[in-house]
């Protein structure tokens, strides 16, 4: 059982896992055996946030950091940052090997404890790593967890996703969490501000999101993002902008059963559609998204090419 429970299978599939089986997935930090190499990769990742984010990120986000400890020293301790964010909302970060499947990963969100990835990425992935590291998990995701409606609403998803897996609905609600909890914006007085972990953790989409004029900024609503799928590998073509958190777990506390029957008769929207319904905040001009289909082309050729 001790060789089952550290291999690959037992964190990638869910045979095996039950609901009511909160610790399968969990791992020790074992915090001691970080290498200066992996405490010097934080130090980096966390300069170079730091350098980005000033008047970027929502206005809370930098004092949360502080108030949690997570700072630009070392890889912080997450029995540390837990003493205080239970505290502060009742959450506690768990550590995982990497992703989780989606039914596991929904049940820790609904029971207030937030998987976040033991391992930190090596040295030349310091831009971009599709799997989620601790810089991402504990940088992007913890430090908005203490906002006591921002921690209801991830709750209320986890919630939510449980009850989309009975429906086979998964697809659809992780929209939801991709383009609010990763990638969402947030109006603060009459400003832009970052408030996803996906754009807080890359120095260069936080930029992209706030400065440029390619995107679009579509005022949040659920139903159409229900409908719209997204790319993982490249900047968002169309950011969704809530006015505060409790809109976000207002749009979000409904049952969505009728709704996900709906979003199945409808069209899917690509990531960077407009549709008719939208209130648009700023438009964009497109100009990045131009590049990015030629460059998700490419990189479908490459694949095409590799298997060859
Ligand atoms: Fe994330």
């Amino acid at each position: 059982m001790d060789n089952y429970a550290t291999s690959a299978e037992h964190y990638s599939s869910t045979k095996g896992w039950e609901l009511g089986n909160l610790d399968f997935y969990t791992i020790p930090q074992k915090w001691d055996e970080y290498t200066d190499i992996e405490h010097q990769t934080w130090q980096k990742l966390y300069k170079n946030q730091m350098e980005v984010l000033e008047g970027r990120a929502m206005k809370s986000f930098m004092p949360s950091l502080k108030a949690l400890n997570i700072n630009a020293h070392e890889i912080p301790r997450i029995e540390k940052i837990n003493d205080i964010l239970m505290e502060k909302t009742g959450w506690q970060a768990v550590c995982v090997p990497g992703l989780i499947p989606a039914e596991p990963f929904f049940e820790l969100l609904a029971n207030k404890r937030f998987p976040v990835g033991q391992f930190i990425r090596r040295p030349e992935q310091m831009d971009y790593i599709q799997e989620p590291d601790i810089f991402h998990d504990v940088f992007g995701h913890v430090p908005i967890l203490a906002d006591q409606t921002f921690a209801d609403h991830v709750e209320a998803y986890g919630h939510g996703g449980l009850k989309a897996a009975k429906l086979g609905s998964v697809d659809l609600i992780s929209r939801i969490y991709w383009h609010s909890v990763e990638f969402g914006l947030i109006k603060e007085d009459d400003e832009l501000r970052i408030f996803g972990a996906g754009i807080l953790s890359s120095p260069t989409e936080c930029i992209f999101a706030i400065d440029s004029d390619s995107p679009t900024r579509i005022k949040f609503n659920s139903e159409r993002i229900l409908r719209t799928k997204y790319d993982i590998d490249d900047f968002q073509e169309n950011y969704f902008v809530i006015n505060d958190f409790q809109e976000l777990f207002d749009a979000t506390k409904p049952d969505f059963t009728p709704l996900y029957e709906k979003t199945k008769n409808s069209r899917t929207l690509k990531p960077g559609e407009l549709h008719e319904s939208d209130e648009i905040l700023t438009k964009g001009t497109g100009e990045y998204a131009i590049g990015a289909k030629e460059r998700r082309a490419e990189r479908k050729r490459q694949k095409l090419n590799s298997k060859k």
